[in-house]
């Protein structure tokens, strides 16, 4: 009787432990997952971004209507942002660039789109008139630099 329960409990020792890395690999799966999906919202923004650049240097033709929904989907980017940052990655294996501070001070890091996100939205407002849009740029191009200077690790 005492063998049997001696035999039960080594189970479920043996089970638990055996449990453990699947469990750390799902972790790492999802944190994965998390990074790349936070840095796909970034990257779209940056080829918006690239995209207006190109038009403002003169470099690219693009109509008015094109213009305007390049910084609406910045500004949309902008209002998904908190939540696609909100996971924290301790077991990310993938190369990020997120610093820990994100979390820790998390109320001035999310609170950092939605003045990214006025940003966008005058600067759709500004289009039609290239001198304001280059005013907006400029604002918006600021909050893309402050956030990263403080919250992205080289
Ligand atoms: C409130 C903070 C914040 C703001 C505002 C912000 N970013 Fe980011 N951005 C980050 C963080 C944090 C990362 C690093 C993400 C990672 O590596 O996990 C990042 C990464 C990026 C990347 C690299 C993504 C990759 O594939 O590694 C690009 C491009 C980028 N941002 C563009 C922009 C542009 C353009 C703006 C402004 C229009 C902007 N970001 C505004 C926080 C911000």
């Amino acid at each position: 009787m005492k063998k049997l329960l001696f035999a039960g409990l080594l189970g479920t020792i043996i089970t638990a432990g055996a449990a453990f890395p699947t469990m750390a690999q799902a972790d790492e799966a999802s944190d994965n997952a998390a990074v790349e999906n936070r840095k796909m919202l970034m990257d779209g923004i940056g080829g918006a971004m690239g995209t207006l650049g190109c038009y403002m240097k003169g470099e690219c033709t693009l109509p008015d209507p094109v213009l305007a929904n390049l910084a609406k989907g910045i500004a949309f980017s902008a209002g998904a942002a908190p939540a696609a940052f909100e996971p924290q990655t301790p077991d990310a294996s993938v190369k990020t660039t997120a610093s820990a501070d994100i979390w820790t001070n998390w109320d001035d890091f999310s609170g950092r789109f939605p003045e990214m996100q006025q940003a966008a939205l005058a600067l759709a407002d500004a289009v039609g008139d290239k001198g304001a849009m280059g005013a907006a740029m400029g604002n918006l191009g600021k909050s893309c630099k402050g956030c990263h200077d403080e919250f992205r690790t080289k």
